[in-house]
């Protein structure tokens, strides 16, 4: 099923309405509910994570679990007001793996980011925000509409239109992963160089 025939939300709100009833690619089924953007819908920047992880699949909002903490503690540390973005993901239902009574992450696949891309699409259309900011590879592409490698595009304005130019950089599960305290630090002390890069471009975030 695609998206191609289907007319454009004319609101985020309706947006959001729409795609609780989703069922493009095959992740709604094992899902709780479809995980859309929140913040306000004249947001200057969005920020794009991956998928949502457990705790988002359950509370129905992004990045509210352990990748949300360090991704809140980034923008704390910057002096970024997280209320005053647009927050959302690539793919807007949680895939995973069931691990006994655990559910284990799983990566979307390109089909599943290009599907759920049309949802991306809208939001950017009816945001129009000044910036995007892609949290790790999955956001990049979807953003982009190809596979980029994070070290040949991070930390860089890339302009993407007259209006909007889009920030790469890691998502903050990958500083969740690291398994050494020095490499935490100093990836912690990088992604939060790129959230003040952010403030920086778009000084109404403070
Ligand atoms: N990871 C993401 O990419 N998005 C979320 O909302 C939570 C974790
Ligand atoms: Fe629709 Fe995206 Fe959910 Fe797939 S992941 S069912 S495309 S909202």
């Amino acid at each position: 099923p695609g998206f191609a025939e289907d007319a454009a939300p004319q609101s985020v709100a309706e947006a959001r309405e729409r795609a609780a009833d989703c069922r493009a690619c095959p992740l709604w089924e094992p899902a709780t509910q479809t995980v859309f953007g929140k913040g306000p819908d004249d947001a200057p920047v969005i920020f794009v994570g991956e998928q949502p992880g457990d705790q988002e699949d359950i509370a129905g909002e992004p990045f509210v679990g352990p990748a949300g903490k360090v991704f809140d503690q980034a923008l704390a540390a910057a002096g970024i007001d997280r209320s005053q973005a647009y927050v959302t993901n690539a793919v807007k239902h949680f895939k995973f793996e069931p691990r006994g009574k655990r559910r284990i992450h799983a990566k979307p696949n390109t089909g599943e980011i290009r599907i759920c891309r049309w949802w991306l699409d809208q939001e950017r259309a009816l945001i129009a925000p000044k910036l995007i900011v892609a949290l790790g590879a999955t956001a990049a592409q979807a953003v982009l509409g190809k596979s980029v490698t994070i070290k040949a595009t991070r930390s860089k304005l890339i302009d993407l239109d007259d209006r909007t130019q889009l920030l790469v950089t890691v998502h903050p599960s990958y500083i969740l992963r690291l398994p050494d305290q020095a490499a935490k630090d100093r990836e912690t002390q990088a992604f939060q160089a790129d959230m003040a890069l952010v403030l920086e471009t778009v000084p109404e975030l403070a």
